[in-house]
């Protein structure tokens, strides 16, 4: 029998007398305000709110809405609503908070969802059990680290960090407070991703020591953005006053205080290294994640970056990451994973019985697996990869992992992990060396321009903004 919900006009909050606290916080972060996490009994909905009303946020939220065991009731962005969101100028959706608020009140019919300028109030407020962090990406780490804190259950979106030390800290505040997190890398929601890696996982090509990554070039404009460099003052969508700083938070200002368009409008921030990491980070966070699901190295990571070429860091002092570069990221058992903008977009494996191409909805099979089905032949002894429950999309995923307190497809530490061999990559670039070698164990570099290297796991946190103290 389905369940029926009932929406709640005001988000409640229910305490330990009448809610098991499953997670538990097992953290010495208790005693410094911190949370445990609640875990609502499947009678109850799951209280979200959605950090970060843009592009993403918007594709979050509808699959939210979509779940009946989850109500949005909250939503957080410095800017009020604007309509210039998207891959395309046809495509330009809205965002910003204001219209977030009135696209969940029209869905539930209802005055339901408050609009929030500062996340802090989204992180202090009890009723929330969880929250979907769909910001730019030098946010995550912060709004992340102060929702598990205050016990709240954590969607954060790919490239879950800016920088090797965020991953750390992410990963050991959600084990320390034992809250859900789902990193969102939804193609392990794509059943030919899986087969891709469960093929890889379980030798169906043989010796398989090889592969090639394809990821997008970082060249801009993008998405038909234009390239508008002069500095200005934030426009008034940053309003009330003081929420233009609230966009850059952490990260370090440019001269003045100045809004430049090609590098702070929707989307664009990715092509700055005080705000994103570029493509190689951006998708990378998508395929070397199924790259190390497929090689069954999630909680490690690759042990050098070799071979690294691109088009200098910095060239161009806005949009400073490399729009060409190719690397290949080598693993302890001598796998090596090409990666290049010059390859298609998707994973190419290469064993010694044949290769194949895996992509969004593009799987192409080799000969000898052309009638190869998972349900059939993957026999009982092979290695089962992570399916969510029947139907459910990574968001539905995400709240089964909350009601259920069980592992689901794409943790915090899984999440760090794949982000982590990008971002080592990015930092050869910075450094303009061909190669580095890493301990993924440590989680340091080590070897020739070991020190420097070093330097730039913490990518730093400006406008006191501080990740201990948030
Ligand atoms: N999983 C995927 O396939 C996928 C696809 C696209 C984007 N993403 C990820 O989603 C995230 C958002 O990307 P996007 O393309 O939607 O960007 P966007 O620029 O369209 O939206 C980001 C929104 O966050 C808001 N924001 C900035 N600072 C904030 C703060 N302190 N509090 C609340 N909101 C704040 C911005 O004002 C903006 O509205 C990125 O990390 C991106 O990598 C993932």
């Amino acid at each position: 029998m389905k369940r029926q919900f009932e929406l709640s006009r005001r988000a409640f909050f229910i305490g330990a007398g009448s809610t098991a606290f499953l997670g538990g916080c097992k953290c010495g972060l208790l005693g410094s305000g911190c949370r445990p996490p609640r875990r609502p009994k499947p009678s109850e909905r799951i209280n979200v709110a959605i950090v970060g009303c843009g592009t993403m946020g918007r594709g979050n939220m509808e699959m939210l809405i979509r779940d009946p065991r989850a109500q949005v009731v909250a939503v957080c962005d410095p800017v009020t609503e604007l309509k210039d969101y998207g891959y395309s100028r046809k495509g330009r959706g809205l965002g910003g908070r204001i219209a977030f608020r009135r696209i969940v009140n029209e869905r539930y019919k209802g005055d339901f969802c408050r609009a929030v300028v500062d996340f802090r109030e989204i992180a202090d407020d009890p009723s929330i059990d969880a929250v979907c962090v769909t910001t730019p990406d030098h946010w995550h780490a912060l709004v992340a680290i102060a929702c598990m804190k205050k016990g709240k259950h954590v969607y954060c979106q790919k490239p879950m960090s800016l920088g090797v030390s965020e991953g750390i800290e992410m990963t050991r505040v959600a084990k320390e407070t034992g809250v859900t997190f789902q990193v969102g890398s939804q193609q392990r929601n794509a059943s030919e991703f899986r087969v891709a890696a469960e093929w890889v996982r379980n030798g169906y090509l043989g010796d398989c020591m090889e592969c090639e990554i394809g990821l997008p070039g970082g060249s801009f404009p993008m998405w038909d953005y234009p390239d508008d460099r002069t500095p200005r003052k934030a426009p008034a969508y940053f309003s009330p006053d003081g929420t233009w700083d609230l966009w850059q938070g952490p990260a370090a200002h440019h001269p003045d205080n100045a809004f430049i368009p090609s590098i702070h409008a929707p989307m664009c921030w990715r092509f700055n290294s005080r705000t994103g990491g570029g493509m190689i980070t951006d998708w990378g966070a998508h395929h070397v994640d199924i790259l190390h699901w497929a090689l069954g190295v999630e909680r490690s990571g690759p042990v050098a970056v070799e071979n690294f070429k691109s088009d200098p860091f910095g060239a161009d002092p806005l949009l400073d990451w490399a729009g060409n570069y190719s690397f290949d990221l080598v693993y302890a058992n001598g796998f090596r994973a090409h990666v290049s903008n010059r390859f298609p977009n998707g994973l190419k494996f290469k064993g010694s019985k044949g290769d194949f191409f895996v992509a969004r909805k593009k799987l192409d099979r080799p000969e000898f697996l052309r009638k190869w089905n998972e349900k059939r032949d993957l026999g009982p002894s092979e290695t089962h990869l992570y399916k969510s429950a029947e139907g459910h999309c990574h968001e539905s995923d995400f709240i089964d992992g909350i009601y259920e307190n069980r592992p689901i497809a794409t943790d915090c530490e899984i999440g760090h992990r794949s982000i982590s061999a990008c971002h080592i990559a990015n930092i050869c670039e910075r450094l303009g060396v061909a190669s580095l070698k890493w301990d993924p164990a440590a989680e340091r570099f080590h070897g020739a321009n070991a020190d420097a290297a070093n330097e730039l796991l913490d990518v730093g946190h400006f406008n006191g903004w501080d990740i201990d103290r948030i």
